[in-house]
């Protein structure tokens, strides 16, 4: 495809061509080619302008290349791009302790690491580390990655079935069935995790009790509680993370995993665990090659300054609200599930047309494994008149 090294602009139809030839498929993706963003919006290769509410499926959590992030990114490439854990670095110690500084209180000490799949792996084998047992418990409807573990641990559709052979040692309870973790923990179980808000399931909740429950679970038989935070965590729910909230009843994990917004597109991953669990872990236990280096850790502290100035947690939380409001009255919306700006819209039919329809309208929504519900996971910077865009199309 030599049209795309030339200076002249590659059409939608020579770049799909291409990605279609040289890569193997992943997901089913929409017709068109991005080239460029700012805040809530996109820009095709063909020049049209999209607005995002889908945030670059839940990543863009300060909008698409901040003015804050992309400056302190480019200073940094002058400086140093990469150098592993094997050294010390300012920009590490600075990411590491704002992180922890913004984290509920229990919490202490960071591993970072890659991604959502790589930092819930890491999770379950600090846990299995700290209590010396293997069994992890999780949720129907949760989702944890794609890699061997976390996909074992992911009892959502098909994919458990794609990881096979599965890793041992996995069992799973029904979300919101406190009830059905008492049965299943013992004295044998390392980890419960569990995905506080079930996103691609559909945007599913639980009430705070049932995290409550799960506290107390996890303190008689000393089990590890796990947050899969990759999607609720650095602000989207109107809180810097879910545990800890008034969601989660107060209650505190013992470990939590991030990823998606923490890089605001750089990808990097983090797990976040307690002094107890923390003491077992030693030189060597954990290591990642790409974890901590120098890039990626000024992505995240320019990411949680950027959050933090601009006050977009507020935000998150008031548009949760608008959105609300707007849709009241629209006869095939059936429930507004989530919070902040992790949002499902259910509909009374099959949503795909609507996913459809928006996209023809220029807004790109997300839809889930509940076939009637929609998702919305914007920048958390969203403005109520984006909303308005929305609600207008969907009326
Ligand atoms: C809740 C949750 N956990 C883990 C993951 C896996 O993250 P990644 O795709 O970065 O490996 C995802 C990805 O969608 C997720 O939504």
């Amino acid at each position: 495809m030599s049209e795309m090294a030339s200076p002249l602009k590659a059409s939608l139809k020579l770049i799909a061509e291409s990605e279609e030839r040289y890569q193997l498929a992943t997901y089913a993706k929409m017709n068109i080619a991005l080239e460029r963003g700012e805040g809530c919006w996109v820009w095709t290769s063909e020049g049209e302008k999209y607005l995002d509410l889908y945030g670059g499926h839940a990543v863009c959590a300060t909008g698409h290349s901040h003015s804050m992030v992309v400056q302190a990114l480019k200073d940094q490439a002058d400086k140093i791009l990469f150098y592993s854990n094997l050294v010390y670095s300012d920009v590490r110690a600075e990411a590491a302790e704002r992180l922890v500084s913004i984290a509920p209180e229990n919490l202490t000490k960071a591993f970072f690491c890659n991604s959502g799949s790589e930092a819930n792996e890491n999770a379950m084998r600090i846990a299995r580390m700290a209590t010396k047992r293997e069994k992890v418990i999780t949720f129907t409807g949760g989702f944890h990655g794609r890699t061997a573990d976390a996909i074992s641990a992911t009892f959502l559709g098909k994919y458990r079935e794609l990881g096979r052979p599965n890793v041992p040692h996995h069992i799973s309870a029904e979300f919101g069935n406190a009830e059905q973790v008492r049965e299943l923990a013992d004295d044998e179980t390392a980890a419960i995790m569990v995905e506080p808000i079930q996103s691609m399931a559909g945007v599913v909740e639980a009430k705070p009790e049932f995290f409550v429950e799960l506290r107390e679970v996890c303190n008689k038989y000393g089990i590890a509680l796990i947050f899969d935070e990759v999607q609720t965590g650095i602000g989207r729910t109107g809180n810097w993370f879910f545990s800890g909230s008034e969601f989660a009843g107060g209650i505190e994990a013992d470990i939590i995993t991030l990823a998606k917004s923490l890089g605001s597109g750089i990808p990097v991953g983090a797990c976040l665990v307690n002094e107890s669990v923390a003491r077992a872990i030693k030189t060597n236990d954990l290591g990642t090659t790409f974890g901590g280096g120098m890039f990626a850790m000024t992505a995240v502290t320019a990411t949680l300054n950027a959050i933090e100035r601009e006050d977009m947690i507020q935000n998150a939380k008031g548009i949760e609200g608008y959105l609300r409001e707007q849709l009241k009255g629209f006869l095939n919306v059936t429930a507004v599930r989530g919070k902040g700006c992790l949002l499902g819209i259910e509909f009374r039919d099959n949503c795909k047309p609507i996913h459809q329809k928006l996209l023809e309208n220029k807004i790109i929504t997300g839809t889930s494994s509940d076939p009637n519900v929609l998702r919305l996971l914007p920048p958390l910077c969203v403005k109520r008149e984006e909303i308005d865009l929305l609600i207008d199309v969907l009326k």
